[in-house]
């Protein structure tokens, strides 16, 4: 399925089917931000209770924290992010489109006339077919691109079009670059949006977003909503040590919202302004760091693949040195295959001692840890895995996302484990009509929803409604017909294999429990 299709499959099954709306959307929504709707939260409440249980319940050397997402902002300053937490931009002086410097190609490879002048180039072709282009879609599509406005003086930079078009040297930047080019045929990087030359230089734009704390404007506090989760729990460090006296190593866990100004916010949940993080900092004696570091990966790595993500869409990518804060040992990413690229879910830092440091020196206090044993002092390393929860729903839901083809119709299914699938069983009457089996469907019903999320369902034909569960990823449909009234036994359907057994009522819990 091409790439376009299963995001626009996706994006559309979530609305219909309550995963995920556009926030405020009947006032046209708002840019970067979007609401989960009855199956979606569910979904994340079993997201996040999976990672819950993961990190903090099933391990003894992590204690989970809850910190306000109003921060002094001296915190902001401690950590570097009231001077340094920014993306240079660049905005298109003609249509007045941003984008984040670093982002531009990438903007550039869903453009529309980019991929309209891409498919009008593919095969053999020459410089007349550009012209012809420009004239045409191009006019309507970037009517800034110098190669729209002045396709003549535009074609005489690249006479060599036909060698490099489609040759072993054919760089896709360099040849929308000279479909930019300015009068003396220098390269530019043109806007994804109109096609006019974009700003060489970025502006530096700090993504924190403000507010004020306090009635009247003029003496309220400026604050910001927390970009991350991390700084509430390096505050926090001292006070878990003071209240649990642990000792090194352990960690401390969070879940919670978080806020970025972002420049270009997309790709449906993956890039938002307001996200939810899991994030963990595990202090550790600096010369265990390294060791703590590389089982984190590990560890973090196989939740992904124990919740179901298919080990091939998944894969490590370590950052270059280039690429590290200065204080950072090391960092490396796990990132998902997704529909429009492989791209970070996670990210996993070796940040050394430099957190604790800062918040020593900005607020005063000893953020040093004492060893009980031989009273010696130091600041612990920090190994970060911090993760998004946006972005992990994301990659479950596509990762579950599949069609097949039964008698002649497409069966979409939602293959979510059985931990993440946000209802595990659905009663289904086979006549709505009969009072019996009705009555019968939904005491089962309520017997089953103090133990598993279970639905009752009678608004369609049986085959509609198996089709509606398996959709949302329900993991067992319970049909209740009319022999169940004198054998007292019910068919439960397997969402994946479809295979039905005929299981007795009094058996029911049971058979469910050695199943879910
Ligand atoms: N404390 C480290 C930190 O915040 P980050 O790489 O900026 O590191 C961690 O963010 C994770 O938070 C990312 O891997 C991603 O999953 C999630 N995240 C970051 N920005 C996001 C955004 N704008 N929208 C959705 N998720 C985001």
């Amino acid at each position: 399925m091409p790439v376009s299709d299963l995001m626009t499959k996706i994006v559309s099954l979530c609305k219909r089917r309550g995963f995920i709306f556009p926030s405020s959307e009947i006032y046209g929504g708002l840019s970067g931000c979007w609401d989960y709707g009855p199956l979606g939260v569910e979904l994340k409440r079993n997201l996040k209770d999976a990672w819950w249980k993961a990190i903090v319940h099933h391990r003894d050397d992590v204690l989970g924290l809850d910190s306000s997402i109003l921060m002094q902002s001296n915190v902001w300053k401690a950590s570097g992010h009231a001077n340094n937490f920014s993306d240079p931009f660049v905005k298109c002086k003609i249509c007045g489109k941003h984008f984040r410097l670093d982002k531009v190609w990438d903007e550039m490879g869903k453009s529309a006339w980019v991929n309209s002048l891409i498919k009008e180039m593919t095969g053999e072709k020459d410089t007349s077919f550009l012209l012809g282009w420009a004239k045409k879609q191009g006019k309507s599509l970037a009517p800034n691109l110098a190669l729209v406005k002045e396709p003549e003086v535009t074609l005489s930079w690249i006479t060599d079009l036909n060698q490099s078009w489609g040759g072993p040297d054919l760089n896709f930047q360099q040849f929308i670059g000279r479909m930019g080019a300015d009068t003396n045929g220098k390269a530019r990087v043109p806007c994804p949006q109109c096609g006019e030359p974009l700003p060489e230089e970025g502006i530096a734009a700090n993504l924190m977003l403000k507010t004020s704390l306090g009635p009247v404007e003029e003496t309220a506090e400026k604050v910001y909503l927390r970009p991350e989760t991390a700084q509430g729990i390096f505050v926090n460090f001292r006070n878990v040590i003071d209240a649990t006296s642990r000792k090194l190593p352990f960690g401390i866990a969070q879940i919670g919202k978080s806020f970025r100004n972002e420049i270009t916010p997309g790709n449906f949940t993956f890039r938002t302004r307001e996200f939810e993080q899991m994030e963990i900092e595990y202090f550790a004696k600096p010369n265990e760091a390294e060791n703590f570091y590389k089982s984190w990966i590990n560890g973090r790595l196989q939740w992904y693949l124990d919740l179901g993500i298919k080990k091939e869409n998944l894969r490590l990518r370590p950052h270059s040195s280039d690429e590290l804060a200065h204080y950072a040992k090391g960092c490396t990413d796990i990132e998902y295959q997704f529909p429009f690229g492989w791209s970070e879910l996670e990210g996993i830092a070796n940040r050394a001692d430099y957190d604790l440091k800062q918040h020593a020196q900005f607020s005063g206090q000893d953020l040093q840890y004492q060893d009980p044993v031989t009273n010696e002092k130091y600041y612990p390393y920090v190994i970060e895995p911090s993760g998004g929860v946006d972005r992990a729903i994301l990659a479950f839901i596509v990762n579950a996302y599949h069609e097949e083809e039964v008698n002649g119709e497409t069966r979409v299914v939602l293959k979510l484990s059985k931990e993440l699938a946000p209802r595990k069983i659905a009663l289904l009457p086979l006549l709505k009509k009969n009072a019996d089996i009705v009555a019968l469907a939904k005491n089962i019903k309520s017997d089953l929803q103090k133990t598993w999320m279970t639905v009752y369902d009678d608004s369609a034909a049986i085959g509609k409604l198996y089709r509606r569960q398996d959709e949302v990823g329900t993991f067992y449909c319970i049909t209740v017909d009319v022999d169940s009234l004198s054998d007292k036994q019910v068919t439960v359907r397997d969402r994946d294999t479809m295979k039905q057994d005929r299981v007795s009522v009094d058996q029911l819990k049971k058979y469910l429990t050695r199943l879910l």
